[in-house]
C-alpha cells in the first residue's frame, strides 16, 4: 500500500516560530516513538515568513525522513517588480517541494482569479514543485457536479497530460472547512463521490487516469480513519487540527 500524505495548512498560523516548533518537537517525539512502523509521509506548510525555520527544524530532527516542506502559495512569475510576492526560484532555494495552489481561502475570501490560479500552478510546474491544486464546490446543491467540471477547466487550463499528472489534487468542499460557518465534516460517500467525478472528467477532458486525490475539511482524529481508509484518497489535507499539536498527534495515531 502507498503510504498515505498527510498536508498540514497552517494558513496564517501560528504566531511566532517558537510555536512551530512546539508543534514539529511533538511530532517529533511521536515519530520516534513508532519508528520503522510510519505508514504516512508528511508535509507541512507553514506560512511565507517560517518556511526557512521550519525547513531548519525538519532537517536536524526525526523528521527528516519522510516530512517535506510546502508553501501556501506562489507567484505567477520567477522575477521582477510584484510587490508582496514570493517567487518559485525563491521557494526551491528555502527546500520547498510542494505549493498549494487554488485554495479556497484565496478563491472566495481573496478573489484570486481562475486565470490567477492557473498561472501559479504554471508556475509550479515550471519550478518543479508539486502542486497541491484544490478543487471543491462552495455547497453541495443541485448543480455541484457542473460547478466541479467548471472548476476543473479553468484551474488546468492550457495544460498538458503530462503536467496535470504531476499534480495531487485535494479535494475540499468549502463548506466542510472548519472556520466556514456551520462547517461539518463531508462524509466519506461524498467525498468518494466527488472524487470520482473529478477523476472522470480530468480523463474526459484531459485523458489522466492515475491521480492522488487528498480529502479537506474538517479532518480531525475522530473523523480521519473514514477517509484514510478508504483506497481512492491517497491522504488528508488538514487545517485547524494541524496546529493544534495534541489534536495533529492524535490524527496521526490513526494512521499507523
Ligand atoms: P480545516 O481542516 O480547518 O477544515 O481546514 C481545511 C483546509 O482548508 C485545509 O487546506
Amino acid at each position: 500500500m502507498d503510504k498515505k500524505l498527510i498536508v498540514a495548512n497552517w494558513k496564517m498560523l501560528p504566531n511566532t516560530l517558537a510555536e512551530a516548533q512546539e508543534i514539529l518537537e511533538l511530532v517529533n517525539d511521536y515519530l520516534e516513538s513508532i519508528g520503522e512502523k510510519k505508514e504516512f509521509s508528511l508535509v507541512f506548510c507553514p506560512p511565507f515568513v517560517f518556511l526557512e525555520g521550519v525547513g531548519r527544524i525538519l532537517k536536524n530532527s526525526h523528521l527528516a525522513h519522510g516530512s517535506f516542506l510546502g508553501a501556501q502559495d506562489i507567484a505567477i512569475d520567477d522575477g521582477g517588480a510584484l510587490t508582496g510576492e514570493v517567487s518559485g526560484p525563491m521557494l526551491r532555494k528555502l527546500g520547498v517541494e510542494y505549493v498549494i495552489i487554488g485554495h479556497s481561502e484565496r478563491r472566495w475570501k481573496l478573489a484570486e482569479s481562475d486565470e490567477m490560479i492557473n498561472k501559479k500552478l504554471k508556475s509550479a510546474l515550471r519550478n518543479e514543485l508539486i502542486p497541491i491544486v484544490c478543487i471543491g464546490e462552495k455547497s453541495r446543491d443541485s448543480s455541484f457536479k457542473e460547478f466541479l467540471e467548471q472548476q476543473i477547466e479553468t484551474t488546468f487550463k492550457d495544460l498538458s497530460s503530462d503536467e496535470i499528472g504531476k499534480c495531487i489534487i485535494a479535494y475540499e468542499p468549502v463548506w466542510a472547512i472548519s472556520t466556514n460557518p456551520g462547517a461539518k465534516p463531508d462524509t466519506s460517500a461524498n467525498a468518494l463521490e466527488s472524487i470520482s467525478i473529478i477523476r472522470e472528467h480530468l480523463n474526459l477532458k484531459f485523458k489522466i487516469k492515475n491521480l492522488k486525490f487528498l480529502y479537506g475539511g474538517s479532518v480531525n482524529s475522530q473523523n480521519i480513519s473514514d477517509f484514510i481508509k478508504e483506497k481512492e484518497i491517497n491522504g488528508v489535507l488538514v487545517g485547524g487540527a494541524s496546529v493544534n499539536k495534541e489534536e495533529f498527534v492524535r490524527v496521526l495515531r490513526h494512521i499507523t
